[in-house]
């Protein structure tokens, strides 16, 4: 059992219906907030709700719209009390080689995952502020955060722009005891990743094998991060972009999780002539490996 408790906490979780969303809104009940569960998704987000208990609550939200959200903090206040965690979970992606890409899709990405991300923060974090108490978690993406990703230049964009965001308004409300955080989660295997494995445009044994933990992120691994972040154990964390990947990263584009076995590493033997020349972007696609992002990544590592 956890720790970290929320007791007496209200948790809004957008996209609480999907991947990462469900789970964080499972570990804020299990940590004792009362949670709201939005979503585009209203039948997804019941679903949710049966899972965790009568003492949450489901609701319709599109973050598109600044009325939903602002009926959404309404509805809550009503029903549970005031919002004191924001979990944003909501998000889109599409994956298109940019002069593919239809010019809504560039509107359409950036409408739900960066400006809905900031109309919940402007509109919850308003209420957080005047009360002097309150924790938000953005999720952004390795892609955008530490990779580019061919054919993914709306969503790297908004999940680059939510790391401005949160670091903006981690600085500008910390005073008010309001703390902003997000979390760029390499993969994660939830059912926008999975999609995306059975479209062919993802491989996810390989990604896995490449990743140095040896394996995909769960919605769980975020969730836990997103728990700290909200809870006050985790209060010295301000405007932080956190990289949860199991190592992607760190190993650089290179490396990879195969380059050095567990056997070579508990004997001290690297092994030689492993390199792989690909290069390894997060959620990288067959597309984008042989597009224009291919070419940015391989620049981006050759300055690493
Ligand atoms: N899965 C990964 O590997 C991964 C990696 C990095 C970042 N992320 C990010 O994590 C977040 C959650 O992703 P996931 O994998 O759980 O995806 P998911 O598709 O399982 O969940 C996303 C949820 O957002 C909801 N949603 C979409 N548009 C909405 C809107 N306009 N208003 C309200 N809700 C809306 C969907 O209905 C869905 O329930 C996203 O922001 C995604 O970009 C995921």
């Amino acid at each position: 059992m956890s720790t970290l408790s929320l007791d007496g906490e209200i948790a809004v979780v957008t996209g609480g219906a999907g991947g990462i969303g469900a789970a964080a809104a499972a570990a804020y009940a299990a940590a004792g907030a009362r949670v709201a569960v939005a979503d585009l998704d209203l039948r997804a987000a019941d679903a949710v709700v049966q899972r965790l208990g009568s003492e949450h609550r489901a609701y319709e939200l599109d973050v598109r719209s600044w009325e939903s959200v602002e009926a959404l903090a309404a509805a809550v206040r009503d029903e549970l009390g005031p919002a004191t965690v924001l979990f944003n979970g909501a998000g889109i992606q599409r994956v298109v080689p940019t002069l593919q890409m239809a010019r809504e899709d560039w509107d359409l990405v950036i409408d739900v995952n960066l400006s809905g991300s900031f109309r919940c923060c402007r509109v919850f974090g308003a209420g957080m502020v005047e009360r002097g108490h309150g924790a938000i978690v953005n999720v952004a993406s390795l892609t955008g955060v530490e990779f580019g990703g061919g054919g993914r230049v709306a969503y790297g964009a908004s999940k680059s722009g939510i790391a401005g965001l949160t670091r903006t308004l981690g600085v500008e409300w910390a005073a008010s005891g309001v703390r902003v955080n997000a979390i760029a989660p390499g993969i994660v295997s939830t059912p926008l990743i999975e999609r995306l494995a059975t479209e062919g445009s993802l491989d996810l044994a390989d990604l896995a094998s490449r990743v140095p933990a040896q394996r995909v992120g769960s919605p769980a691994d975020v969730a836990s991060l997103a728990l700290l972040l909200s809870c006050p154990e985790g209060s010295y964390l301000v405007g932080q972009t956190i990289v949860l990947d199991g190592g992607l990263s760190s190993a650089g584009p290179r490396q990879t999780g195969r380059q050095v076995s567990p056997e070579q590493a508990r004997s001290g033997q690297a092994g030689r002539g492993q390199a792989r020349s690909r290069q390894a972007g997060p959620e990288q696609t067959r597309s984008g490996q042989a597009g224009p992002g291919q070419v940015r990544a391989e620049s981006k590592g050759a300055a690493r």
